[in-house]
Order: structure tokens, then C-alpha cells, then sequence
């Protein structure tokens, strides 16, 4: 066997845990990760980067220059932890780091899977593991993020501030389509778009009409329309109604955090920042909590799931399952942090799923 070929099976992963609790949670995915790669007698290279908070703090350095073509070259996928710390209220690391990487590599779908794995989690009374599994597409390239906009005469009473929702053609377009191609795909029936279109009649509208082209070409795919104030109040109501969300940016940010309380807490939240063929990024829905960083009590499902999804995108689709598996497993075992009722830490938690998933003993394929 030629090194290349050699090079072609092992999984090479860029590691950024980030701030907070992100270097908390991100060892414990790694170390699942490299479990579920032994059991299945697989290749993995990871290599860790120390951005976040501490090195701006200590050089100013945010995302390096030559990263994206770095990844891109060098790079099957990345795992990140979260970014944001209270000793940078600009947040600007976080936002040449996380939104630099979701921009710059061009990750157009956002996608966050809401999936109840156990009916005691969920707030919601009554509701079953069959009524809560959808998952948010949510646009990741454009919308109220690009940072378009400005001050005019900062910090006088006469102030203006304008941020703009760019909404291409294209970019609607493609992630419309990947909802609609992930249903056919995946043997899902339902896809909501959601938006503001009754008060934001310009932007919104190209949703509209995007939406309305490309729903035409799935006709077996029931369609439907909601506002978001409405998505958002039905989701609660009756989740059980939602199989695929599409929406964009801002508000796919908003109905994930919903979404992720439903199946029972954002800490348990995995997501796919997904260029579809191309090296992609993966990370849990929540951000870097400072309020409980350093205490050994974040949840750690959410980034260990995001792994999974991870090993689904490089192909190692067993792998997925077993990891997948372990958090069910752990969870109806009641191996669970105070997040979710139970008193189970951080690393204990890593423990249990990394051992779950060596003893899974998944068969090499
Ligand atoms: P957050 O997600 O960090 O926390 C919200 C609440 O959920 C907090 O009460 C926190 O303790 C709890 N929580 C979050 N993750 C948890 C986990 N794994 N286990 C147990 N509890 C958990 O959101 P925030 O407080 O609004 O933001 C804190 C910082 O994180 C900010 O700087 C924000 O910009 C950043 N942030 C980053 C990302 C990201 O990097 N992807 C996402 C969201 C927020
Ligand atoms: C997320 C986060 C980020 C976002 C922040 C940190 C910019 O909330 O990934 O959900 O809004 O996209
Ligand atoms: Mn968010």
C-alpha cells in the first residue's frame, strides 16, 4: 500500500476547544472520538489549535491568515468547542474565529438536529422520543451576520447604528434546496420555511419567491410556510408537527436554542457548520457559559454528539452510531450532569461514553 493510499484512509481532525467550557467539553469528545476510531480500526490524526480568548489576550492573534487554505489542504473536518469570553466584550475573536471559519470555508448549512433521546428531558408535558426529532437548517453564510453596516456620529444623542440582512439569490437558494434534498435523501415528508416576510418585505420576500420555485421540484415533499414569531411558539406547542426547518441566520440561531431545550438542554446540542463534500466544521450549539466554565459540570453530549455527526461527514458512519448510541445509553442509565437533573461531572461523563463506545466493539468496515 502506497502512503498515499495510506494517507487517504486516516482521518486527519483540526481541534479548537476555545474558551470556557469548550476546553472542557472538547477533551471529552477527542476522547470518545479516538475510542470509536480503535473500535473500529480506523486512522485518526488530530491536531489541536490553541485559538481563543487566552492567545488574542496574549499575541492578538484571531484566525491566522493562512488558515482556511491550511484546513482546506490539510484538513478532513474540524471540532470546535465554543468561543467567547467576558474579557473580550467585542467578542471579535469569536467572530474572525467561528464566524471567519463558517464564511471564509464557505459552510453554507448549519445543521441542528433537535432529538429527544429519552421523554423524561424534555419541559414539555406528555411529549414522547416520537414527537421531538427535527432538525434546523439554518443559512450560515449571509443574513444579519456579514457585518455590513455601521455608526454615524457614535456616542452622540443624534446616533445612528445600521446592520444589514444580505440575502442573495444563491445563497437562499442552496440552502432551501439542501432541506428539501435532505428530506428526499433521508425519507422525511415535511419541510417548514420560516421568516419574516410580512414585516421584512424586501429580504424576506427572495425567500418567498426561492421558496416557492424550489418546493415545486419536490412534490412529494409537503411544504409549508411560518412566520418565525409563529414557528417559534409552535415548536413548543406541538414540536411533533416539524420534521425540517429551513430559515435563516439569525433566526436558525434562535430557534436551535429553543429546539435544544425541547429534547432537554443545550448542553446536549450537536451541530454541522456543512460544505457538502468539502472540510467542514462541527460543534455544539452552546457557547463557552463562563458562568459554570472551570467546575467540571458542563455538559459534554452536545460536543461529543457534534463528533458523531463529525464521523457521519468523513464516512465512518458506524462510528456515528456508536456514539450516538453511548449518549442514549448513558442517558436512560441516568449518567447525567446537573444540567439535565443528575450529578454526574464533566470527565465522568467522557469516561462512561468513551468506555461505552470501546466496549460497542464496532466491526471495521
Ligand atoms: P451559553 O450557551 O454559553 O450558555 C447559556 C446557558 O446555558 C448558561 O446558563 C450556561 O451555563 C448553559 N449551558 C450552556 N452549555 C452548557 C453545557 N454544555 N452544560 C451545561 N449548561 C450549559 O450562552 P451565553 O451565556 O449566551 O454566551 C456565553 C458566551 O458564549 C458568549 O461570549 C457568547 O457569545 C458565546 N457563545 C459562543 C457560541 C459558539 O462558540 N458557538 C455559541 C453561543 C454563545
Ligand atoms: C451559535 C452562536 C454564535 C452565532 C455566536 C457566538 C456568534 O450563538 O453558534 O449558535 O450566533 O452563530
Ligand atoms: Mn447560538
Amino acid at each position: 500500500m502506497t502512503s498515499d493510499s495510506t494517507s487517504r484512509l486516516e482521518k486527519r481532525i483540526a481541534v479548537i476547544p476555545g474558551d470556557g467550557i469548550g476546553k472542557e467539553v472538547i477533551p471529552e469528545a477527542v476522547r470518545v472520538l479516538h475510542a470509536a476510531a480503535e473500535a473500529g480500526g480506523r486512522d485518526l490524526a488530530i491536531k489541536e489549535f490553541d485559538w481563543g480568548a487566552d492567545r488574542y489576550l496574549r499575541d492578538g492573534t484571531t484566525l491566522p491568515p493562512d488558515a482556511v487554505e491550511m484546513f482546506h489542504r490539510d484538513f478532513d473536518a474540524i471540532l470546535l468547542g465554543a468561543m467567547g469570553d467576558p474579557r473580550v466584550p467585542s467578542n471579535v475573536h469569536a467572530a474572525d474565529i467561528l464566524l471567519g471559519l463558517r464564511f471564509k470555508l464557505d459552510l453554507y448549512v448549519n445543521a441542528r438536529p433537535c432529538v429527544l433521546f429519552d421523554r423524561r428531558l424534555t419541559p414539555l408535558r406528555d411529549r414522547t422520543e416520537q414527537d421531538i426529532n427535527f432538525v434546523v437548517f439554518r443559512e450560515n453564510t449571509e443574513g444579519l451576520y456579514v457585518g455590513m453596516g455601521g455608526f454615524f456620529k457614535k456616542g452622540t444623542p443624534d446616533e445612528i447604528a445600521t446592520q444589514e440582512d444580505v440575502n442573495t439569490r444563491k445563497g437562499v437558494e442552496r440552502i432551501i434546496r439542501y432541506a428539501f434534498d435532505f428530506a428526499r435523501r433521508t425519507g422525511r415528508t415535511r419541510v417548514c420555511m420560516s421568516d419574516k416576510s410580512n414585516a421584512l418585505t424586501f429580504a424576506h420576500d427572495l425567500w418567498q419567491r426561492v421558496f416557492k420555485l424550489v418546493r415545486a421540484e419536490y412534490p412529494e415533499i409537503e411544504a409549508s410556510h411560518l412566520y418565525i414569531d409563529n414557528l417559534l411558539m409552535q415548536m413548543v406547542r406541538d414540536p411533533s408537527q416539524f420534521q425540517v426547518i429551513v430559515t435563516g441566520n439569525l433566526f436558525g440561531d434562535i430557534a436551535s436554542d429553543v429546539g435544544a431545550q425541547l429534547a432537554g438542554g443545550l448542553g446536549l446540542a450537536p451541530s454541522g457548520n456543512i460544505h457538502p463534500g468539502q472540510v467542514s466544521l462541527f460543534e455544539p450549539v452552546h457557547g463557552s457559559a463562563p458562568n459554570i466554565a472551570g467546575k467540571n459540570i458542563a455538559n459534554p453530549m452536545g460536543a461529543v454528539l457534534s463528533a458523531g455527526m463529525m464521523c457521519a461527514h468523513v464516512g465512518w458512519a458506524a462510528e456515528a452510531k456508536a456514539i450516538g448510541d453511548a449518549v442514549r445509553q448513558a442517558l436512560r442509565e441516568g449518567i447525567m450532569p446537573a444540567e439535565l437533573g443528575g450529578s454526574h461531572g464533566t470527565r465522568q461523563i467522557g469516561d462512561y461514553l468513551a468506555n461505552a463506545v470501546a466496549r460497542g466493539g464496532l466491526a471495521s468496515s
